[in-house]
Formats: structure tokens, sequence, C-alpha cells
């Protein structure tokens, strides 16, 4: 059901690879929900990928771009006002790339050419979004900008490796930019931190059906889908969260507020099942 919640509003969609990434599911709900908007990824992404389905469907145009690079990043927010007939009202940050993971290079074995990829595709692009957004003033008062992160950045979890500290990063850009953002023109900057998902980038976790497996059973609302992060995003993109900003809040179905669960108990410990346990169930 749609609420026209973005009616009106011009954003910007970075990481739409194909029909399992997160921000292709933003983009759809942008689109029910009234928004029109400007989708973006590499070039090689979109050769790769499936953007131009969603294009279609969501009536956007395409711009590649490097997220890294500040030349393709200003020709994008150029290029996207000129498209969209004004100033920015949303902008979706959904990537994120480790070489090292790619390369099944461990934590205690880091290649520091890859190490600083990770730290630039998935968290200093964040920064260079805005600072160049600043500079071109291309955001408009109460404009909101959000970042996908993951619980990586406070926990240690198996596999996520220097993810992991571009997670921190991010969530750490987020809160700093979000001050000088708010200060001079009320534009509020968040990170929303989802559950493991299956996407493209997902799927490269080492041990991943595992991670999923295990944060389901430990999250008392069960793991968040794609769909509803995309839900999610869209209220911070709305005018109903004017005042929510520099956070990093979590959509985990209550993952990173839990110790241990009585489902994860009982799939670590199987035996379990065998005593008469239902009084232990707190
Ligand atoms: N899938 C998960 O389990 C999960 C959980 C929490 C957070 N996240 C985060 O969600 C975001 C989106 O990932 P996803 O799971 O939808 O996977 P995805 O693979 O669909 O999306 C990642 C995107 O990053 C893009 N990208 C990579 N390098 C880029 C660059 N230099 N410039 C521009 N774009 C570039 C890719 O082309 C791709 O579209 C990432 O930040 C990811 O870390 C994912």
């Amino acid at each position: 059901m749609a609420y026209n919640l973005l009616k009106g509003k011009k954003g910007i969609i970075f990481g739409a690879l194909n029909d399992m990434s997160i921000a292709w599911k933003v983009a759809e709900k942008a689109h029910e929900e009234g928004a029109e908007f400007v989708l973006t990824n590499t070039p090689v992404a979109i050769r790769m990928g499936d953007i131009s389905t969603l294009a279609e469907k969501t009536d956007s145009k395409v711009i590649p771009v490097d997220a890294t690079n500040i030349e393709d990043l200003e020709r994008l927010l150029k290029e996207s006002m000129e498209a969209l007939g004004g100033k920015i009202d949303f902008v979706l940050h959904s990537i994120g790339m480790s070489p090292n993971v790619r390369k099944g290079r461990t934590y205690d074995d880091l290649d520091y050419n890859y190490y600083a990829k990770t730290l630039d595709v998935s968290a200093m692009s964040f920064h260079k979004v805005l600072q160049v957004a600043r500079k071109l003033d291309a955001i408009n008062d109460w404009g909101s900008v959000v970042a996908l992160s993951y619980v990586a950045a406070q926990r240690t979890l198996y596999g996520y490796n220097d993810m992991a500290d571009a997670k921190s990063m991010l969530e750490s850009i987020a809160r700093s930019f979000g001050y000088i953002y708010g200060r001079d023109k009320k534009i509020r900057v968040n990170t929303v931190s989802q559950s493991p998902t299956v996407t493209t980038a997902g799927s490269g976790v080492k041990g991943i059906d595992s991670l999923i497996d295990f944060s389901e059973r430990m999250s008392p609302l069960g793991n968040a889908t794609a769909e509803e992060c995309a839900d999610y995003c869209i209220t911070l993109f709305s005018d109903l969260t004017r005042k929510v900003t520099m956070q990093n809040l979590f959509h985990d179905g209550g993952f990173s507020n839990m110790g241990m669960s009585w489902r994860a108990i009982k799939q670590y410990n199987k035996s379990f099942e065998e005593c008469d346990c239902d009084e232990k169930r707190d």
C-alpha cells in the first residue's frame, strides 16, 4: 500500500545492481510513494546487472558513476538536478565492496592496497557524495541522506573482515557530516544497520548462510528483508522523520540488543531439546 510519502520529492539512488539489491527495492518503493529519481551505478555494474529494467519500471534516468571519483560525482549531481528540474531531496548510498573479501584475504593477512580500496568504495565514497553535494548546494533544506550499514561496525562477526572497519567509518561520517549539514542546511544524515540479506554483496561474506540462520534465530522479530529495509528508508526520506539525524538506526529485528535467544540455544545445544526446559525460556 502506498501513502504518497515522497510525492514531489527528487532523489538519487546509488547501488541497484539487480532485483536482489537493497537499492532496487528502495527505488521500487520510492517510485510507488511518488518520488522521481536518478539511478546510478558503476559502468561495469550497469553492463553486468539489470538496472535498465528498473529504470524502465520506475521511469528514471541512469547515470554511470564511480562513487569514488569526484568528477563523476560532480557530473552526477549536476545532471541529476538538470534531469529532475531542481535540487535533490534524498540520497541513498547503498554501496559496498571489499577486494580482500573477494580475494579470500583474511583480516590477519590483508592486502593494504585492497584495504584502502575497501575503505574508499564502502565508506569514503559516502563522504565524497556529501562533500560534493554540499559544495554544489545540490540538496534542498530538510533533505535526507541515508547509507546502509551493518552491525559488524560495533560487534565482531566472523568473516566480515575489513568491511567491519568500513562500516565503522561510514557510521562516523554520518555523525560528523550530519552535524555540519544539519547545522547549516537542516539536512539529515543517517545510516541504517540492516540484517544480513541475500544479495550479490551479501553473498560475498564468508559463511553468510550460517550468519543469516544465526541472526534469524537471535532476532525476536526475525531478520529484516530487503523490502522491509526499503520501507524504513522511505520513512527516513519522508517528512515524518525531520528531526532524526546523525544516527545509526538498527533495522535488524532486535538482533543488536540480544545476547542469547531461546532459538539459538536450541540450535547450539541440540541435547537441550531432550530435557523438559519450557520454564527456562526466559
Ligand atoms: N546484504 C547484506 O547482508 C547487507 C547487510 C547490511 C548492509 N548491507 C549494505 O547494503 C549496501 C547494498 O548492498 P546489497 O546487499 O544491496 O548488495 P549489492 O551487491 O546489490 O549492492 C552493492 C552495490 O555497490 C555498488 N558499487 C560497488 N563499487 C561501487 C563504486 N565504486 N561506485 C558506485 N557503486 C559501487 C555495486 O555495483 C552494487 O550495486 C552495502 O553498503 C552493503 O554493505 C548489506
